[in-house]
């Protein structure tokens, strides 16, 4: 299988573009609705490989969903209507499928097993499997308990007082999920505040769920009630648009119906401070998310900037296109605190680094982030997206402003969060 694109610098970026759904919501969304009791429908379901694990891995759990192209209807059993898996759940490429079921498997008193593909087997689970195990749960695991596949015995839970040494919203919801069939109350913190959609939504469908800064407490055993849902677009795949607008001489671009929830918008924020001729407009709320267009403008000077330990969570997926962002900016941009890059999809830190540094860019590595020295002329060479959705998708973005030609190999990888991005692109390239 031919598995490569051959990316040639383009043209301005001109025109509207609506982001695809937002995954992170889309996998609560899936979740939550077969926990309810009674149908759910959700709009604006994300059709990409990820939240399409998690459908699928509800569907293993007795769930009924039907997708009627227009909406996705979730026939919900209740919290206690899940019934034990006849095989392993694949939940592919997913972290989210994969600690947030952990979580929820956590509360079903039968036997299950997660597993997902090379990269999802190499990534932390000790993170979800300790306080799980905590509350009273049976989870196994490869490599000491700490790597995926994942076998779950579960049942028979009690609260707990949490505090997570991660600021991360997937260790976060996998606790509060099984809290929901928790004897007693658990008490969640961390470190930071991370993307807080589970907050928003279990209150909002019944759960007696409280947030104070960056505590949350849970009562289990309140029914949920059905929903419906809008899904907003996804700020993360809006970001690769924001930033090819901002290096691209002369695009000008409205992105629209783009979530911008505060946890969730760090890049914009930085952006702003960088310099970028970039703003919102026409906020609104959609289904208890802020939801706004971004208008986005080519910005010839760009200042480096450094980013804090606490910016980190608000913008941890937009790394890779950021750093494709921090080569056009003058100065040194400095990235520290975020060594959680490391264990995603890919190593990000070590794959943009080795990949812009092929074309061309002053790049240093550190364990907990990255210094890069713009502004760089990019030039166009052979790269590899490190079976990344945001990796390839942020080189896609360099390419752009490359001289030459850059050939990407590994592109299939955007299937997981953004089928369709380069014909996105090239309706705004023309
Ligand atoms: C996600 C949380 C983040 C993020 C991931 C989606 C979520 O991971 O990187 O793409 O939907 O909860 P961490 O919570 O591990 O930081």
């Amino acid at each position: 299988m031919v598995d490569s694109i051959k990316l040639l610098r383009s043209g301005p970026l001109r025109g509207e573009v609506i982001p695809p759904p937002d995954k992170s919501i889309s996998h609560r969304a899936l979740i939550f609705a077969s926990i309810a009791m009674g149908k759910s429908i959700i709009r604006n379901l994300l059709r990409a490989d990820d939240p399409l694990s998690t459908l699928n891995a509800m569907r293993s759990l007795g769930i009924e969903i039907r997708d009627s192209g227009e909406t996705v209807e979730v026939y919900g059993e209740g919290l206690y209507g899940l019934r034990e898996p006849e095989d392993v759940i694949d939940c592919g490429n997913s972290g989210t499928t994969m600690r947030l079921l952990a979580g929820l498997l956590s509360g079903q008193p039968f036997f299950s097993v997660l597993t997902g593909d090379s990269s999802l087997r190499q990534r932390p689970m000790k993170r979800i499997i300790e306080p799980l195990r905590m509350m009273g749960a049976g989870l196994y695991a490869r490599a000491g308990d700490t790597l995926a596949p994942i076998a779950v015995r579960g049942g028979g839970l009690k609260g707990i007082h949490y505090k997570s040494p991660v600021a991360s919203a997937q260790v976060k919801s996998a606790v509060l999920l099984a809290a929901l069939y928790a004897e007693g109350e658990t008490v969640v913190e961390e470190p930071r505040k991370s993307r807080d959609h589970t907050e928003r939504m279990l209150p909002a469908i019944g759960a007696d769920l409280r947030v104070e800064g960056l505590r949350i407490t849970v009562s289990g055993g309140n029914d949920l009630a059905p929903f419906e849902i809008t899904v907003p677009g996804d700020f993360s795949s809006a970001a690769f648009f924001m930033v090819a607008a901002a290096i691209v001489r002369d695009s000008e671009i409205i992105i629209k119906n783009v979530g911008i929830n505060p946890t969730r918008r760090g890049l914009f924020d930085i952006m702003k401070r960088m310099g970028a001729d970039i703003e919102i407009t026409d906020e609104r709320d959609v289904s208890g998310e802020t939801v706004g267009n971004i208008v986005c403008r080519y910005t010839e000077k760009l200042a480096a900037t450094e980013i804090t330990p606490e910016e980190v969570p608000s913008m941890i997926d937009e790394f890779p296109v950021f750093c494709v962002l921090a080569c056009r900016a003058e100065g040194t941009t400095i990235i520290r605190g975020a060594g959680e890059l490391r264990v995603k999809e890919s190593d990000r830190i070590a794959a943009i680094a080795s990949e812009l540094s092929k074309m061309g860019v002053d790049v240093t590595e550190y364990p907990d982030g990255l210094e890069i020295r713009g502004p760089v002329n990019l030039r166009g060479t052979t790269l590899e997206a490190h079976n990344d959705h945001r990796v390839a998708m942020a080189l896609s973005v360099a390419a752009l402003v490359a001289e030459g030609s850059t050939t990407l190999q590994g592109v299939s990888a955007v299937d997981i969060s953004f089928p369709g991005f380069y014909d996105r692109i090239m309706e705004l390239t023309g």
